[in-house]
Formats: structure tokens, C-alpha cells, sequence
């Protein structure tokens, strides 16, 4: 029987992460187990940065509740993300979580080509920020089959699924969730990772921030990746920057140890911290 995991990231009782990702869940008609995961309810610290976790199986040591809803993500069989946007980006929660994934390439192997969808409840419009490009950063990293990412205009708890059209979507995203579905990208989107931010470069050429695609734009700014050279979400580049360049840099770390501590050094005694 399939596994399918709903991760809510906002406090919110009922509120609109929770009923679309509820919404979403109901209608998947396969045979299915499922489990929600508030994750503002969870113990998220943050990454303290150890690098213990680009080991093959090695946990993540801190003590809280990071490696269970690891496992969860694993063992599940399709991931069903509510994040609502705060402060024109993701809630914090979902980067704290986001940030604890260093280890991606070894957990990749349980989540790659697994369904995601992403749903992302906003209150404003025109106040949605860089919330799409950065909620998509997680299931890409864990290298998932991004099914949608929907953002969603919706302000008081419950919002969302007052639009009929909105109920409908949602149910038809529980309905194919398991179809093979993926995330098309718009005309003025990345179109290898879905980012509605581009960063522009000089001679018409533009960047995407997330994933690293350059393209040349077109007729009315409409950008063409298609001599794209690089993607950093491809297999190749992730190994490359997970498997090598950050063991490369553990043991650069090593033999540099005491250069390091040297230009430390003069600014140990400078004790200024305070804490309430
Ligand atoms: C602290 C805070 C910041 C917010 N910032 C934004 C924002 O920048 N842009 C926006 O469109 N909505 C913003 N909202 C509105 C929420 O995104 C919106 O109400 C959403 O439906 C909440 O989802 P939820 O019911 O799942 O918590 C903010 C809400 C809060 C509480």
C-alpha cells in the first residue's frame, strides 16, 4: 500500500496549508496510508553545520525532531507540501527544515522520482515574493517529481476552498497525483526548474537563481533556455557539489586547520555576544 505524507507548515489550525493539503489527500484514489506532519508543532533547530550528514547513513546528530520527519519523507511514497508565504517568502520554518538537507544527495535515493505537490497559500496578491522558487528548492535537492506548485490567493483560514474552481483543482491534484504528472513550467518560468525569478545578465541573457540555467531572451523578454549548459539539479552537478565539493572543502578544512585558526585568532577575545 502506498505511503503518502502531508507536511503543513504553518501554526495555523485549519487554516489554509492544512485544508488544501487535507483536500489534496482525500481524492488520491489509490489505496493509501496517510499521515500529516505539522511541522511548526516539531523541535527544528538549526544546522550547526558538522557536515556529519554527507557520510553515507550517517544521521544527522542534533537531538530533535529533524531525522524523524527525514524518515518519514523517505519512507513515503509522495510528498504533499502546504507552506504559506510570510514576509514575501517562505514561513521560516520550511527554510529551517530546507537548510537541514546538506545530506541530500544520500537521501535522494528514497525521494527521486517520487511525486511532490506544493501548494502555497498567500493573502496578497502581488505580495507572493520569491516563495515559488525557494518552496521549490526542497523537493528539487531530494531530486522528486515536482507534480504542481500552486500558489494559491487566499487570506482568512479556510479561503482557499471558499472558490469552487479552487476545490476542483485541489481535487484533481489528489486524483492524478499518482499519474506521472510533472510540473510543466510557464513561458516566463526556468523552464528546467519551474523558478518564476530570473536574474538578468548582460547581451539579453538571463539566469535562473535556483537552478542555475542561463537562457537568451526572446520576443517580449520571453526567455529560451534551450543552450543551456548547466542545471545544478541534473544528477551530475549534484554529485558534483554534495559528493565532492563539500568533501573537498572538509578536507581542505584539515590541512588548513591552522591558517584558519591564525585569522581567527584576533577576533577570539572581542566577547561582545549578549543573550536576554
Ligand atoms: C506573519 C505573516 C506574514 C505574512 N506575509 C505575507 C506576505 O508577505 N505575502 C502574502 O501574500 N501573504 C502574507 N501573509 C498571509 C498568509 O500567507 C495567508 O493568510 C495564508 O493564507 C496563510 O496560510 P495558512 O492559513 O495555512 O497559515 C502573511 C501572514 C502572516 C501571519
Amino acid at each position: 500500500m502506498k505511503k503518502v505524507l502531508g507536511l503543513v507548515t504553518s501554526h495555523r489550525k485549519l487554516g489554509n496549508s492544512e485544508l488544501l493539503v487535507k483536500e489534496i489527500m482525500s481524492n488520491i484514489p489509490e489505496e493509501c496510508s496517510r499521515e500529516i506532519i505539522r511541522l511548526t508543532d516539531l523541535k527544528l533547530e538549526s544546522c550547526k553545520a558538522c557536515y556529519r550528514c554527507l557520510q553515507p547513513e550517517k544521521n544527522c546528530p542534533i537531538e530533535d525532531d529533524f531525522n524523524y520527519v527525514l524518515s518519514k519523507i523517505k519512507e513515503a511514497d509522495a510528498l504533499i507540501i502546504g507552506v504559506p508565504v510570510y514576509l514575501l517568502g517562505p514561513h521560516g520554518y520550511y527554510k529551517m527544515l530546507t537548510d537541514r538537507l546538506l545530506g541530500a544527495e544520500n537521501y535522494a535515493k528514497y525521494t527521486e522520482n517520487k511525486p511532490c505537490v506544493i501548494v502555497i497559500p498567500y493573502g496578497t496578491k502581488g505580495w507572493e515574493g520569491y516563495s515559488k522558487a525557494a518552496v521549490m528548492v526542497m523537493p528539487r535537492i531530494l531530486k522528486m517529481k515536482i507534480v504542481d506548485c500552486w500558489q494559491v490567493h487566499a487570506t482568512l483560514p479556510g479561503d482557499s476552498l471558499l472558490k469552487s474552481d479552487n476545490l476542483k483543482y485541489a481535487q484533481s491534484l489528489g486524483l492524478g497525483l499518482f499519474n506521472g504528472y510533472e510540473y510543466k513550467s510557464g513561458t516566463r518560468e526556468c523552464s528546467y526548474c519551474g523558478s518564476d525569478l530570473l536574474r538578468l545578465l548582460a547581451g539579453n541573457k538571463v539566469e535562473c537563481p535556483i537552478c542555475g540555467a542561463q537562457g537568451t531572451l526572446k520576443y517580449d523578454n520571453i526567455p529560451d533556455f534551450t543552450d543551456a549548459e548547466y542545471y545544478r539539479f541534473s544528477n551530475k552537478e549534484m554529485e558534483e557539489h554534495f559528493k565532492v565539493w563539500l568533501t573537498e572543502m572538509k578536507k581542505r578544512f584539515l590541512t588548513e586547520r591552522d591558517k584558519l585558526k591564525e585569522v581567527q585568532k584576533g577576533y577570539k577575545d572581542k566577547d561582545w555576544w549578549i543573550k536576554p
